[in-house]
């Protein structure tokens, strides 16, 4: 099997890539990444020299590049995206052009090659919002996006579903909950909070703290992903969660717990604008289908993830300080 992989430079495509070539050494993986400020080289350094792994920088924006990878493989599965909130609040143009542009361009060469194979990486805040006492998600729950980022990617969904209609093409779609694990950007909260308090700084706390999410460990979610493509029904949405619901604050104080550090390590700061009280996924349609469902519990993974920051300081710092966009415009100067 021959894999387009889009996005596969930034956290959850450079795991899912991992993933794959320890379970199914024998498969060629071809990872189109623009190489944004989340995309980095170095999350794949020992696959470099691997022949069944192929780079390629491009934008998936880009047709007729897009359209010439798209002839040589068996199925894409699409990562690529803007996906941080807080920048799509600041300026969601690149997330218009991404996230609903670059899918409608994959989605065309998908279709104009022989209708291949198109799994879709997608994220449960297209479902919008819940009070506490809320049903979680699912499949059936009305899309209600209320941010820009969520708002295109309910758009790429839209766009999936319609070229499996009109088209006949065979997608499907996992709308998934928050990762988190090795290489995620530190501008999301665990890695954020994580290498701040190794580096001795405060914490930013939006608004009371009292925001709810569902934490899921990268892998958990990449091995719904393989479970999808090889038995998921053509056309359908599998709706992914880790099963472990928690405030902000209570990751917080247990980042906080696994740094050594105190209470007065944490700035709350001003809310997010249309912070999104609380996300919650039902899991069942994935379990009672595929057999899937978490196995890393939120203790044990995020235990292992802030273990993997601290150790793992010469790759976030070069982050933080910008250096890390060095190493591969030496190598893909476009
Ligand atoms: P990320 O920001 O870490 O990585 C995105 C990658 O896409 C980067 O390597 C970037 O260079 C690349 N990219 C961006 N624009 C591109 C373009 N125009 N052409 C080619 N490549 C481009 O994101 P992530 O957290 O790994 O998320 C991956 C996918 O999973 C996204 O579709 C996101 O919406 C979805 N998702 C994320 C989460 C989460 O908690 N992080 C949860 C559910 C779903
Ligand atoms: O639910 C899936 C989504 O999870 C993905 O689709 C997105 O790509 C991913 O970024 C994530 O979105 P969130 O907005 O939930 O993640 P973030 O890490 O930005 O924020 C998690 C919560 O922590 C949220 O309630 C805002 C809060 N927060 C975040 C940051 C960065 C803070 O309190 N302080 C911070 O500095």
């Amino acid at each position: 099997m021959k894999l387009l992989i889009t996005g596969g430079a930034g956290f959850i495509g450079a795991n899912f890539i991992h993933y794959w070539m320890q379970n199914y050494p024998n498969d060629e993986i071809v990872n189109l990444d623009a190489l944004t400020y989340a995309g980095n080289l170095e999350n794949l350094k020992d696959l470099e020299n691997n022949p069944n792994y192929k780079f390629v920088k491009g934008n998936i924006c880009d047709e007729k590049l897009v359209d010439e990878l798209v002839k040589d493989v068996d199925a894409i599965v699409h990562f690529a995206a803007e996906s941080h909130v807080d920048r799509s609040i600041s300026d969601s143009g690149d997330f218009i052009r991404t996230n609903i542009s670059g899918t409608h361009t994959l989605l065309e060469a998908a279709r104009k090659n022989g209708n291949k194979r198109f799994h879709h990486i997608s994220t449960d805040e297209v479902f919008g919002s819940l009070e506490e006492n809320d049903p979680a998600f699912n499949e059936d729950t009305s899309y209600d996006p209320r941010s820009p980022y969520s708002a295109s990617k309910a758009s790429s969904d839209h766009l999936v579903r319609a070229y499996f209609h009109t088209y006949g093409l065979p997608i499907t779609i996992s709308n998934c909950s928050n990762n988190y694990g090795p290489y995620q950007f530190p501008e999301k909260l665990i890695p954020l909070f994580a290498t701040n308090l190794i580096e001795g700084k405060k914490i930013p706390v939006y608004g009371k703290g009292d925001n709810i999410r569902d934490w899921i460990h990268v892998d958990d979610h990449n091995r719904g992903v393989d479970m999808i493509l090889k038995k998921g029904k053509i056309g359908e949405t599998y709706c992914l969660g880790g099963n472990s619901e928690k405030t902000n604050l209570e990751i917080t104080h247990k980042i906080l717990e696994l740094t050594g550090k105190g209470e007065e390590m944490i700035e709350y700061v001003a809310d997010r604008k249309g912070h999104d009280k609380r996300y919650a996924i039902d899991f069942s349609k994935a379990k009672k289908e595929l057999g899937w469902e978490p196995q890393i519990s939120f203790e044990d993974g995020l235990k292992k993830t802030i273990a993997w920051y601290e150790d793992s300081q010469d790759w976030w710092k070069k982050i933080k300080n910008g250096e890390y966009k060095e190493y591969y415009e030496k190598q893909y100067k476009s």
